[in-house]
Parts: C-alpha cells; sequence; structure tokens
C-alpha cells in the first residue's frame, strides 16, 4: 500500500474511533465538534490540558504547519461539548468517566483481622499511621494530598503485576487489571482535586519523592511474595482514609476548618451541582475510599480462601 493511502486509511479509522457522539456528565448524549477557540473564562490549568495535541510548542501562528501535521496523521481530535453546547474543560477525563458516588456505602465497616497474616497487615498499618498522624496532626489538606500521592501506588503495582502474569500464563484476569487501574485512576483524580486547593511546599514535594520510592518498591516485592498480604494491607490502609476523611468532615462541620467552594474538576468527575463546597468533594472521596477498602478486602479473600482471582468477576464499572 503507498504511503498517501496509508496516510488515508488511517485518517478514516481515526474518523471511526474518535466517536460521532458523546456523553454529558448527567448522563445524555451531546453534540462532538472539533477544535475551536475555547470559551472565555477558563481557568489556569484548562488552558495548559487544552492546547490541541497537534499544536506543536512555540509554532502556534504556524496555521500551514499545524495543518499539515494534522494532515499527516490524520488525526483531528475532537473536541467534546455539554448539553449546554459548552466546551468540554478537561483532557484528563471524559463525560463518560464522570459518575456520582455512592455516599450510602458503610463508612464504619472494618475487618476483624483473625489469622497471623491479617494481624500482621492490620499492625503494619498502624504503625505507619501514627507517625503520619504526628507529623500531620490536624493540616487535613495537606495530609489527604500526601496520602492520595501513596493511595494512587497499589492499584497500578497490582494491576501491573497482574497484567504481566496474563501475558505469561495465556489467561484472562477476570476482570482485576481493570479494577486495580481503575482504582489507581480514581485515587490520582483525589489527588487532582486537592492541588486545586492546596499548594504543597517543597520539603513536601521532597517527601512524596522519597516516600514513593520506598511504597512503590515495597508494595512491588508485597504483592510478588503475597498478593492476599498486599490486598489486606491496602483493605487496612483504605479503612484509615475512611477514618481520616470523617476527621475532615468533622473539622469543617465545627468550623475548624473553612469549607471551601468544591473545584471546578471536582465538580465534573462527581457530577456534583454547580454550588458544592469541600464537604461535599470530601463526602464523595471518602465513599471511593470505602469502595476501595471493600474491593481489597474481597480481593485478599478470595485468595484467603484458596481460589485465584479470576474465578471470581472483579466490581468493575463503579464510575
Ligand atoms: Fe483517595
Ligand atoms: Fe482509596
Amino acid at each position: 500500500m503507498s504511503r498517501s493511502a496509508a496516510v488515508k486509511m488511517s485518517g478514516l479509522l481515526m474518523r471511526q474511533l474518535r466517536g460521532e457522539f458523546s456523553f454529558s456528565p448527567r448522563g445524555g448524549l451531546v453534540q462532538v465538534c472539533h477544535w475551536s477557540s475555547m470559551a472565555s473564562g477558563t481557568t489556569k490549568e484548562e488552558e495548559k490540558t487544552h492546547q490541541p495535541p497537534h499544536t506543536l510548542v512555540g509554532e502556534t501562528g504556524d496555521k500551514a504547519k499545524t495543518k499539515a501535521i494534522v494532515s499527516y496523521w490524520g488525526v483531528d481530535p475532537p473536541k467534546i461539548s455539554n448539553q449546554d453546547g459548552t466546551p468540554w474543560r478537561w483532557n484528563c477525563f471524559r463525560p463518560w468517566e464522570t459518575y456520582s458516588a455512592d455516599t450510602s456505602i458503610d463508612v464504619k465497616k472494618h475487618h476483624l483481622p483473625t489469622n497471623f497474616m491479617d494481624k500482621f497487615a492490620y499492625w503494619t498499618v498502624q504503625t505507619l499511621k501514627y507517625p503520619t498522624y504526628l507529623f500531620f496532626q490536624r493540616r487535613h489538606m495537606c495530609h489527604a494530598m500526601l496520602l492520595e500521592t501513596v493511595a494512587a501506588v497499589p492499584g497500578m503495582v497490582g494491576g501491573m503485576l497482574l497484567h504481566c502474569k496474563s501475558l505469561r500464563r495465556f489467561e484472562q484476569s477476570g476482570g482485576w487489571i481493570k479494577a486495580l487501574l481503575e482504582e489507581a485512576e480514581n485515587e490520582r483524580m483525589h489527588l487532582m482535586t486537592f492541588i486545586e486547593l492546596s499548594n504543597p511546599k517543597w520539603y513536601e514535594r521532597a517527601l512524596v519523592f522519597a516516600v514513593q520510592g520506598v511504597f512503590f518498591n515495597a508494595y512491588f516485592l508485597a504483592y510478588l511474595a503475597s498478593p492476599k498480604l498486599a490486598h489486606r494491607i491496602v483493605g487496612y490502609l483504605e479503612e484509615e482514609a475512611v477514618n481520616s476523611y470523617t476527621e475532615f468532615l468533622i473539622d469543617i462541620e465545627k468550623g475548624e476548618f473553612e469549607n471551601l467552594p468544591a473545584p471546578a474538576i471536582a465538580i465534573d468527575y462527581w457530577r456534583l451541582p454547580a454550588d458544592s463546597t469541600l464537604k461535599d468533594v470530601v463526602t464523595v472521596i471518602r465513599a471511593d475510599e470505602a469502595h476501595h477498602r471493600d474491593l481489597n478486602h474481597f480481593a485478599s479473600d478470595i485468595q484467603c480462601q484458596g481460589h485465584e482471582l479470576k474465578e471470581f468477576a472483579a466490581p468493575i464499572g463503579y464510575h
């Protein structure tokens, strides 16, 4: 096939793949346009993330060159609109990835540690918890932000290792790869939300850097050695995340922490009303943590009872 024919074909394919419709955050079908000038009133962060991907840095005025690049690759990124015709503001997530959190989930559920492995997992988390509480005390925003940088690691590590196992053994995973990657993405969105409300200092960034280096490797080795222990540890970590968000909510209710307006990213991601506040955001994040808690304890239970994860369908599609 000639090069020009291949380019034409890839263009046609991309036009098929990119979809001719999309969803509004409230669930309805909406129109899809193509990149055009963005509506005024976007934040600095939104402007940064809404550069048309085919525009090269430093060449924004060179329309001919930009067009040539689009033509060459046959990719014309779609612009997704809300139901009212305003442009979808985010490149980091799309309307069909948004959801309403299940805030009716039991936030007090606790897995009683009965055997040695459970007790080891429980006390590992308790041992890690106390220095963290001493360090942050009631600086909830900072605590939440740094907690999320850690919480987003296990899902990615577990998902990656299950992915490799699936390839090695030529077998499916029962949806667990997807479930764990979904969890990692969800945790990262918690972080993206808190970063809109807080500006970490240099030593906090340095702490994240160091903690990630240690935690990623420790969790990787733990998951290789015993996935059921690794999932149990995460189950208890998530229980503590639920508890710390409950304390955050109590302090907001008492007026000890300002109930700021919810950031735009949170309103769109969790389909919250436009006048939502930090309290609403922390409430939906706590519900997410409770879901992660249940998912990880479930994954550990499956393996503790002598089964493989793939034998039981993973709870995907929570979002
Ligand atoms: Fe989280
Ligand atoms: Fe979580």
